[in-house]
């Protein structure tokens, strides 16, 4: 970013915005919509694209996600919400194994224990319920993950094209949670028919009753869904981009990205549209040792300048001296894309092998799911 922007080390946006003189405010991550940071600017007529805090709660919350889909008929997993160890222990009794648990606020993706025996259940509530924090008992979701990102002006809806991430720290979802260890966008993740039913049963009903109860959304609405064999089911909502998805979906858009979201702001959607390169994209994220557990920080990364044909996105990264250095978990998306899926897949591994960093590690099956739809 610092290439090409003026990159200010701040907390206080408003008066970042102010001092220089911002028309047009775009939000990237959750903890500043989850504290208002929408609110705030339109209090003072400035234009931000983004979901008010009531609205943001949506992913903020996980208690408050999981309430509001009941309310408005969206398919989910079953569900407990507990505040205590000896409620957790007890509600466990309900659930099958794997069981799915939960922690109620913002974790960067790594909030969400999947537990294959009651040994592993017992600890990671141990783990994610600590005092005065809620927890969420799920049932186990067994299928293939796709992450449905739309905007919204409260009332329209534009929806982007469907992705695919791999949350999982190793290879064939194996290991930890992560915030996402890469993506792929090809256009062929989901067929128009399912595509028709999740705008049907999840989006228009999620924006509706939102609107319905006094908080509209506009902004980003991820719904982070699983296909089942009963039909799509949501995970999480986001309230924002997806990262690694946006990483993909940018290097697939042809059409002007401002030009919506500005519209969504005046609630004027329904005249934009989105049109994506047939050509699929796929984003492996290169990680420092230790992800998504405590990381190393502080390696220097080289190789970057051999990289051709690719757009490296730094995440975790930082400048000492003239330096790269690492300075974060996931530390850079290298982004590439293809005629062909596998060609898509094979443009990304070759770049990235020219990239090194202490500890570096990654995934190496990107994209491998979606092989079987071309
Ligand atoms: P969440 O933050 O709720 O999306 O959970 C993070 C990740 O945990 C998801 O992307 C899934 O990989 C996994 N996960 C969450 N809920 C479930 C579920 N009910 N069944 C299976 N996997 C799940
Ligand atoms: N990649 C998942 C997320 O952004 O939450």
């Amino acid at each position: 970013m610092a290439e090409v922007a003026t990159c200010l080390a701040t907390t206080d946006y408003l008066a970042a915005a102010e001092s220089v003189g911002a028309e047009f405010t775009v939000v990237g991550p959750e903890a500043p919509l989850a504290a208002g940071i929408v609110d705030q600017f339109r209090s003072k007529g400035r234009r931000i694209f983004g979901p008010i805090a009531a609205a943001a709660r949506l992913e903020a919350s996980k208690t408050f996600a999981k309430d509001f889909m009941v309310r408005a008929g969206i398919p989910t997993a079953r569900y407990a919400t507990v505040e205590s160890i000896d409620q957790a222990r007890g509600k466990l009794r309900d659930f099958n194994l794997p069981v799915v648990l939960k922690a109620d606020g913002l974790a960067a993706g790594k909030g969400v224990i999947i537990a294959n025996s009651l040994a592993e259940a017992e600890q990671g509530i141990a783990a994610l319920l600590t005092p005065g924090t809620t927890l969420v008992i799920e049932e186990f979701l067994a299928g293939e993950e796709v992450s449905f990102i739309v905007l919204s002006d409260g009332v329209h809806i534009l929806p982007l094209d469907p992705t695919q991430d791999h949350k999982a720290v190793f290879d064939g979802d194996a290991g930890p949670n992560t915030g996402g260890m890469g993506a792929y966008c090809d256009g062929k993740i989901l067929s128009d028919f399912q595509k028709a039913l999740i705008m049907a049963q999840i989006i228009e009903p999620a924006i509706a009753r939102m609107r319905a109860e006094g908080q509209p959304f506009t902004g980003f609405l991820y719904a982070g869904l699983m296909m089942t064999s009963q039909g799509p089911k949501v995970l999480e909502f986001n309230a924002r981009l997806g990262d690694p998805e946006t990483q993909v979906l940018m290097h697939r858009l042809e059409s002007d990205f401002v030009e919506p979201l500005f519209a969504a702001t005046e609630g004027q959607l329904e005249e934009s549209e989105l049109k994506w390169r047939p050509d699929p994209s796929v984003c492996v994220v290169l990680a420092a040792a230790g992800y998504p557990g405590s990381v190393q920080s502080g390696d220097k990364i080289t190789g970057l300048d051999r990289v051709e044909n690719a757009t490296v996105f730094h995440a975790g990264t930082k400048l000492a001296n003239g330096d790269l250095l690492t300075s974060g978990g996931r530390v850079l998306g290298v982004t590439a894309s293809g005629p062909t899926l596998s060609s898509a897949i094979h443009n990304t591994y070759e770049q990235v092998e020219e990239i090194h960093f202490e500890g570096m590690h990654y995934r190496q099956d990107i994209g491998q799911k979606g092989l079987k739809r071309w």
